[in-house]
């Protein structure tokens, strides 16, 4: 699958940018315990559209807590670039997440005292290039709102915001999190629709959390979370298009 053109992260596109190794992840003590993850094992490849599915308190969330470097598993490691960014302690970890990361929530997250325009240079990596926000509030079809505040747009609008923040600083990876959760049916395939394009046109690595079986379809593979572990891969040969999946 490797080829020789480098993706978005910096690796050639299909090679390992993310590995979970045997994660362990337990809340609470004694009777009220619960397993979380249960010894989970993953590989997330540059270049790749994965997407995570599995019914509510399955662990979709809590993995993707510990691939971004949101949370720590009891047990297992996580390694970005074939490096742990467990052992370095908190500061490595949040070091990772804060330079490599982009988290995408359901409920966008913007900050709504700042315009777009803010919101978005708020992590812009300009150091690699002064002009990113533009870039970015253009490639999401955004450059007429950079003054407009969050709450004047609409909820796609504002998930758009939140993609572009992402990109800004330069994510070696987008983690979404139920991204279209809080759209109606045509917005969230508007959103899932640019997060493709993210993927087949510019290289990202994403990674979509969600409820919704068929937006499996549109992925390069998905796996199917039970009870913290993996219950099942799909590999699909020939993703569908966001726009062509019903649900
Ligand atoms: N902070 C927490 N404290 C206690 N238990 C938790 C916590 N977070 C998650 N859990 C438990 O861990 C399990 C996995 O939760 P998780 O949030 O990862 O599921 P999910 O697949 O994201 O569910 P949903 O689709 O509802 O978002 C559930 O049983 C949940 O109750
Ligand atoms: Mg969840």
């Amino acid at each position: 699958m490797a080829t020789e053109s480098a993706g978005a992260g910096g690796l050639a596109r299909g090679s390992v940018l993310i590995e979970a190794r045997g994660l362990i992840r337990t809340y609470g003590t004694g009777e009220s315990a619960q397993r979380a993850l249960d010894g989970l094992s993953l590989e997330i490849r540059q270049g790749e559209l994965l997407a995570i599915l599995g019914s509510s308190g399955s662990g979709k969330t809590t993995l993707l807590n510990m691939l971004g470097g949101l949370d720590r598993p009891d047990q297992g490691d996580v390694l970005f670039r074939g490096n742990s960014i467990l052992r370095g302690g908190d500061r490595e970890m949040t070091r990772y997440r804060k330079e490599h990361v982009g988290f995408i929530f359901q409920h966008f997250n913007l900050i709504p005292e700042l315009t777009v325009y803010e919101n978005v240079d708020l992590t812009a990596d300009r150091a690699r290039d002064p002009k990113i926000v533009e870039r970015v509030l253009d490639r999401l079809g955004l450059s007429g709102r950079g003054d407009a505040y969050p709450s004047q747009l609409s909820g796609g609008q504002q998930q758009r915001v939140s993609i572009a923040r992402a990109l800004a600083k330069r994510s070696a990876v987008l983690l979404c999190d139920e991204p279209t959760g809080a759209l109606d049916y045509e917005t969230g395939k508007e959103v899932l629709t640019v997060l493709e394009q993210l993927v087949r046109e510019d290289g990202e690595t994403v990674v979509i959390v969600t409820h919704t079986r068929e937006v499996g379809r549109m992925a390069d593979r998905s796996i199917r979370l039970r009870s913290g572990r993996i219950q099942d891969e799909t590999v699909n040969e020939r993703a569908v298009s966001a726009r062509e999946i019903e649900w």
